[in-house]
């Protein structure tokens, strides 16, 4: 048997390594286990059972999230022994929705750090911080400052949640090893009024600086990020719109870093829109976008679609005139001089207006995009005017948590009068209109980032390019089976997505490797390739972890 590295309490005590109740008699005696633990030798499925009971016996979402965490500080195997049994069922607890009720009050439920805090009073320093942390072949930073925490605004450090909560995603939907993941939170200060009032805060209590002061800090952080993880690709997270664009724009040529509200977001939501354009038998250069919200998402989604459509064979140029933008003060075209030089592609002339229903009317787009993070603006005016002008809408409400969502499934069949092809950010159930059954898709970006993940992982990619974005949008379209699309279903079912995943991320690997980005021998079979290095639930033998880095 192999030795473990660590012994007696110390080895209960390491969730990598515990596995608790499931310990061999032989593993017990060797590791000065016996007393320590109940003298019984349970198998997983034995665990995973228990769990359930506790999980069921729980009364809210949020009641299973702190439970869940709770078991992933004690026993990593058992917790994603657990996301992964049911993905359908625990993805909406360990993320979206629950975990923006858990960020909101995140200050209260703490019970253990997990990631890493780094303030901005640490300049000069962060090369040497980040050498505090424990594991050294670090793989992947998610890192926010909590600027736009889903669409809840600024939660500052209450917005750790969410990369604690992205990270666990790559593991649980694409099998990224645990090990190579660190959450981070950069600190620099939160406009929260609340929060700064709230003693149980745990970030700095004072006001973010402006963009001159905050970007030196971030640049400081991806440079030590070179030198400390040379292999890491950084993560960039709910950052407020300008902050998440021009961070993007500033490392994006020059180091292995992507935003995910920005690619992440396009990439799903174009791989939506494939769909649609299948189920209506067009290309997506024959469709006419109208976005509500003209921030990182939006902005992000438009540059990816007039990529694909550039892909289809439209210039540029031409390419931009099929999308239209509208945002909180109102549409945008080229008499406004209140736009930031990432949205002035999209300001076409037009007559200014703030009439979202009488914009449909006079653009006649084929495809409302909601990223707008104000729940119910699809109203019932906008959802008719849509109908009136397409024989099938496309309907894509996308802010999240669930209240933020422009408008539900019910409303977009019950109005358009089951004419529309919906979609949400968040998980809705399927609709039953006039005997006919709809399912609302989720444009849930976690069947992109974790496979985009999973393949630079094991490539080795020396960068995060809008052609892999592309491919696994493609590849996400291409698993909705020809039935499901057939009801209007436009993502895959999440019960099968670590395999959904392991095939997008062959196919993004492939992307990495024709463009020469690549860090590693190209593999003869990329499938097999991928599966070499996925991450799989089971206890280490002999206490020893045995997934080894690429
Ligand atoms: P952001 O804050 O950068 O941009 C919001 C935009 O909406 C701004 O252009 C703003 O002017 C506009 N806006 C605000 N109120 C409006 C109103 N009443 N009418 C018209 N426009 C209005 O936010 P970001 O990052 O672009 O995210 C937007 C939403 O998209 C969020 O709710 C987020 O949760 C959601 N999202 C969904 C994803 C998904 O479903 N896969 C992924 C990423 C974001």
């Amino acid at each position: 048997m192999t030795k473990a590295a660590k012994h007696g309490i110390e080895l209960l005590r390491d969730p990598s390594l515990n596995k608790s109740t499931a310990f061999t008699e032989a593993e017990k005696q060797e590791f000065g286990l016996i007393g320590l633990v109940p003298d019984v030798t349970e198998t997983e499925d034995l665990q995973l059972q228990r769990v359930l009971l506790q999980l069921s016996q729980k009364n809210t979402d949020l009641e299973r999230y702190i439970y869940l965490v709770n078991l992933l500080d004690h026993n990593e195997t058992l917790f994603y022994r657990t996301v992964m049994s049911d993905p359908a069922r625990f993805l909406p607890i360990v993320y979206d929705p629950t975990i923006g009720e858990a960020c909101l009050k995140f200050g209260h439920i703490y019970r253990q750090p997990r990631g890493m805090y780094l303030s901005i009073a640490r300049r000069g320093k962060v090369k040497e911080i980040l050498q505090n942390w424990p594991q050294k072949d670090v793989r992947f930073i998610c890192v926010t400052d909590g600027g736009r925490i889903l669409g809840l605004g600024d939660l500052g450090a209450n917005g750790m949640g969410i990369p604690i909560g992205k990270l666990q995603l790559y593991t649980a939907c694409a099998g990224v090893p645990p090990q190579h993941l660190l959450p981070m939170y950069l600190d620099a200060g939160t406009n929260n009024e609340q929060y700064l009032h709230d003693p149980l805060y745990l970030g700095m209590r004072k006001p973010r600086p402006p963009a001159e002061e905050l970007y030196p800090f971030v640049d400081e952080f991806v440079e030590a990020v070179q030198k400390v993880f040379p292999k890491c690709c950084i993560h960039f997270e709910d950052w407020t719109g300008a902050d998440a664009i021009h961070l993007l724009q500033r490392y994006r040529e020059k180091y292995c870093v992507y935003n995910d509200d920005i690619q992440g977001t396009a990439g799903i939501v174009l791989a939506g829109m494939i769909n649609a354009a299948k189920i209506k038998g067009t290309k997506l250069r024959d469709e006419k976008y109208l976005f509500l919200g003209a921030g990182s998402a939006g902005i992000g989604l438009a540059d990816l679609i007039c990529t694909a459509m550039v892909q289809e064979g439209l210039p540029l140029q031409e390419a931009r005139s099929h999308v239209y933008m509208f945002d909180i003060n109102g549409l945008l075209e080229d008499t406004r001089t209140d736009l930031l030089d990432f949205q002035k592609p999209y300001a076409h002339r037009h007559a200014p207006t703030r009439d979202f229903a009488a914009a449909i009317e006079s653009i006649k787009p084929t495809t409302l995009i909601g990223v707008s993070t104000v729940g119910g603006t699809f109203n019932q005016k906008v959802v008719e005017a849509v109908s009136r002008v397409n024989e099938r809408p496309v309907i894509l409400a996308l802010s999240n948590p669930t209240d933020h969502a422009e408008c539900t499934p019910e409303h977009a069949y019950t109005w358009s009068k089951g004419k529309a092809i919906y979609a949400a950010g968040v998980q809705f159930p399927p609709v039953h209109l006039n005997n006919q059954t709809f399912l609302p898709g989720q444009a849930n970006n976690f069947y992109v980032f974790p496979a985009i993940g999973m393949a630079v992982f094991a490539t080795q990619a020396a960068r995060v390019t809008d052609e892999m974005f592309i491919e696994a949008a493609h590849a996400v379209a291409d698993q909705v089976p020809a039935e499901l699309l057939k009801q209007g279903l436009l993502f895959p079912l999440q019960s099968n997505i670590l395999e959904s995943e392991i095939q997008a991320a062959a196919r993004i690997a492939k992307v990495v490797f024709d463009s020469g980005l690549a860090r590693v021998d190209r593999p003869p079979d990329m499938v097999a390739f991928i599966r070499r290095h996925v991450y799989k639930p089971d206890y280490a033998i002999g206490a020893v972890r045995t997934n080894k880095a690429a």
